[in-house]
């Protein structure tokens, strides 16, 4: 069936005007200032509202193995979350242990989308290197996935060494791979984390002291150090902080092909949280940390010099009893990761157009354009013309409403934003033309989601 979407203020990463988008077959079939609707078409009338393309959030974790626990989500829950919020394509992080086989693991990952409401695809992460690995990361790469993801952090886990730093830069750039980067200095946190620890400082509070912004930003100097080494493309994930921010911008400025993510939690949440008490401020635990409140100008500012390209996630949700109570007595076991999947559009919107620092073309860029061009589903996702994927978000910004654990469809027992306002929310979306969310609601077919193959871009 057909659907015209009628009267909205159309808004791309480059354009706003008003009009009417028809979809057949899964795609945009026309947009023009008027089109009538014939028989068999539902009309969904748009008066009043933005039509935004479907965001994409780049940086998602669903299906985790991760500190002694698993996240918590399925892609039952992680979708209708994504869903509501306006997300209608998830980049999963797939995280095979260093003993793991990539190609098995990649197959577990995969098993795990079949029941996604939304679109998706995955950064096929490295953690081990050796001569086996180049021949199942190219089989991975042939199959549709056209970017790997390391971690500089998480010593003795998911953390590789420089020898296979070097040598997955190294075969990206032969096959035109961007790799996705977490970026501290690993030898720095295990070292800062054992002195907190031996001086009796054990509670989240200590967080941000055992990762502070110039771990960070030796991090991302020795990953843009290794790029320039082997010429790949990288792109470092959830940028926290102006350290690390100057030490991506000194490398681009060398010539060094390097982006930037930056995730929602540290846009608008402060090291402060992580002092809330009776143990609550583990909720706020998340690597690299929550920071001093005055590095959020920072984000902002770099948000709108596109400096950051992206805005995303780090979705990776765990209790708060059971799980983030693991490292009651040692923060550094407690379960890293602040859930926003949901809640990461509602947030940028309000916390970012609403409040003017930045503007709708920028919003829609950073949640959804950049990240399709980045990873190689561009124009099929990403914006709204002729022949893209059907994926809109039909966005009410008169609807006020509060952030809660109540409403949320995320399957974790708390909401870093409890209380918090929104000033606007996704009234209806698509996934390739059929209609996910109505009301605010999930009305859609889980399984409908699909599998998005990409190409490699960059070579
Ligand atoms: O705290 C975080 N970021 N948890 C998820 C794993 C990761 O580092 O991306
Ligand atoms: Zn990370
Ligand atoms: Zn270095
Ligand atoms: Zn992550």
């Amino acid at each position: 069936m057909s659907l015209l979407i009628k009267n909205g203020r159309i808004i791309t990463a480059s354009e706003d005007f008003f009009g009417d988008i028809l979809c057949e077959e899964e795609v945009i079939a026309q947009i023009a200032p008027h089109i009538d609707a014939g028989k068999n078409i539902e009309v969904i009338d748009a008066s009043g509202k933005y039509v935004f393309p479907g965001f994409i959030d780049p940086h998602v974790h669903i299906y985790l193995p991760f500190m002694g626990t698993y996240a918590k989500d399925t892609y039952e829950t992680a979708s209708r979350a994504a869903l509501v919020g306006g997300t209608t394509t998830l980049i999963e992080m797939c995280c095979p242990s260093r003993s793991e086989d990539p190609l098995e693991s990649y197959e577990l990952w995969l098993s795990r989308a079949a029941e996604s409401g939304c679109d998706y695809t995955f950064h096929m992460g490295v953690s081990r290197f050796d001569d086996q690995t180049e021949g199942k990361l190219r089989e991975i790469v042939n199959r549709g996935i056209a970017s790997f993801k390391i971690f500089l952090a998480y010593k003795g886990a998911l953390g590789i060494n420089d020898e296979e730093l070097f040598r997955t830069l190294a075969l990206a750039k032969q096959l035109g791979v961007i790799v996705t980067a977490h970026c501290e200095n690993e030898t720095l946190v295990a070292q800062l984390q054992a002195r907190l620890l031996s001086e009796g400082k054990t509670g989240p509070e200590w967080q941000n002291d055992s990762r502070p912004p110039h771990v960070e930003a030796e991090g991302v100097h020795h990953l843009m150090t290794f790029a320039e080494m082997t010429g790949a493309h990288v792109y470092c994930v959830h940028t926290s902080c102006r350290e690390a921010l100057q030490a991506v911008q000194e490398a681009q400025l060398r010539g060094v092909h390097a982006w930037v993510e930056s995730v929602i939690p540290h846009f608008v949440l402060d090291k402060s949280y992580t002092e809330k008490p009776d143990f609550e401020g583990a909720k706020y635990v998340m690597s690299p940390p929550l920071r001093d409140e005055t590095q959020h100008d920072a984000l902002w500012a770099a948000l709108r010099s596109r400096l950051i390209s992206t805005v995303g996630t780090d979705h990776a949700p765990f209790d708060f009893i059971g799980q983030k109570d693991m490292g009651r007595d040692d923060f550094s076991k407690i379960p890293n990761g602040i859930p926003s999947v949901q809640d990461r559009v509602n947030i940028l919107y309000t916390h970012g157009v609403c409040k003017g620092r930045i503007d709708l073309n920028t919003f829609v860029d950073a949640a959804s354009t950049q990240a399709a061009r980045l990873f190689g589903m561009y124009p099929r996702k990403g914006t709204i013309q002729v022949g893209s994927d059907a994926d809109l978000v039909i966005y009410d910004p008169n609807y006020r409403g509060t952030l809660s654990v109540e409403n949320q469809e995320m399957a974790v027992d708390y909401n870093a934003f409890e209380g918090w306002e929104i000033e606007g929310r996704p009234s209806a979306v698509t996934v390739r033309g059929k209609v996910q969310v109505r009301d605010g609601k999930f009305v859609g077919e889980l399984g409908h989601g699909q599998l998005l193959t990409r190409k490699p871009t960059h070579f």
